[in-house]
């Protein structure tokens, strides 16, 4: 869907973009990294609104910087901070961005209905909240029914309910419709919820990029907890296995080892003991842990 290889930007002498490669697949995919990271410089080279130094950026098959218009029509966009023309309401600036596409008047309608904003829509822009703005940015996206939506920061804004609105809508419109979307984020957890895939940029490279549940496995900790209804008993029971270390706290036994080893073993020990399993957890899977890692790693690196 993008492919991006060797791509360079810089701005005066801070190189925002620094020899970038990534390739992003079909379906629902973040994009993460620090302040600074770059991700909003891609987006923008990604969407035709700059152009990279040099690289080849390819996103569904064409060339944004020089194939903007056509890019328009397959890929929507919302930026990190956009801009509206306050004088006007929500409906006149659908049914100009649909004039400018060359769509139907419907298609205004019905992206406004789909980000709940078509009882708002002919109140004034200047008038919406910040959150309301972003609908509208998100309405500007997703008309005309676009095989890729890019999205930068879009829940910064939102109150919770908007934001887990927001990720449905995101989710809906992938299953029905089957567009695909890139979502620029701080909040991982998130992500995490909604994402298939994602890439981890630092200093205009990724140093990530992959399917969210690899990269959970990558750097997750060999860590678990496990709360039952005996617990004393597993406890002494997992002590005499090899290769692992095992402490009880409470009513919760927790699990140093690898998890392929033992969990064969666990399964049969529970059931030995007479238990039965009320929680269990591994630490650190989570793409939390999965950015503080890998920087982490990366500093050491460097
Ligand atoms: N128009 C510009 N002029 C000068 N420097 C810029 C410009 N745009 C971006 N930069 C610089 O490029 C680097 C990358 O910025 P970018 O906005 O792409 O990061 P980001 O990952 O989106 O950060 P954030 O998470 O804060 O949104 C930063 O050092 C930034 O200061
Ligand atoms: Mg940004």
């Amino acid at each position: 869907m993008i492919v991006v290889e060797e791509l360079f930007k810089s701005f005066n002498k801070v190189n925002a973009l620094d020899g970038l490669n990534i390739r992003v697949p079909k379906g629902i995919n973040g994009l993460i990294g620090p302040n600074g990271a770059g991700k909003t410089t891609l987006i923008h080279v990604l969407t035709g609104l700059i152009k990279p130094d040099s690289g080849r950026v390819e996103v569904m098959g064409l060339e944004p910087w020089s194939q903007r218009y056509e890019l328009m029509r397959k890929v929507g966009v919302l930026l990190e901070r956009p801009v509206f023309p306050t004088n006007v309401s929500g409906m006149r600036y659908m049914l100009h961005v649909i004039r400018v596409m060359g769509l139907p008047e419907k298609e205004a309608v019905e992206a406004l209905r789909k980000v709940g904003l078509l009882n708002h829509a002919d109140r004034k822009v200047s008038g919406y909240s910040s959150g309301m703005k972003i609908r509208l940015g998100l309405a500007k996206a997703i008309v005309g029914r676009p095989e890729l939506v890019i999205l930068d920061e879009p829940t910064s804004n939102l109150d919770p309910r908007g934001r887990i609105e927001l990720l449905k809508l995101i989710k809906t419109m992938h299953r029905d419709e089957d567009i695909s979307f890139l979502i620029s984020s701080h909040v991982l957890p998130e992500l995490q919820r909604v994402c298939s895939w994602v890439c981890l940029m630092n200093e205009g490279r990724a140093i990530e990029q992959g399917f969210i549940d690899d990269l959970l496995d990558k750097y997750a900790s060999k860590i678990y907890a496990i709360r039952v209804s005996k617990p004393r008993e597993l406890a002494e029971a997992l002590s005499g296995l090899n290769g692992l270390k095992v402490r009880l706290v409470k009513d919760t036994v927790y699990i140093k080892g690898d998890a392929s080893i033992f969990l064969q073993e666990l399964l049969n020990l529970v059931i030995k003991t007479g238990n039965e399993i009320l929680g269990f957890h591994q630490f650190g899977r989570s793409l939390e842990n999965v950015f503080l890692k890998a920087l982490e790693e990366e500093r050491h690196e460097s």
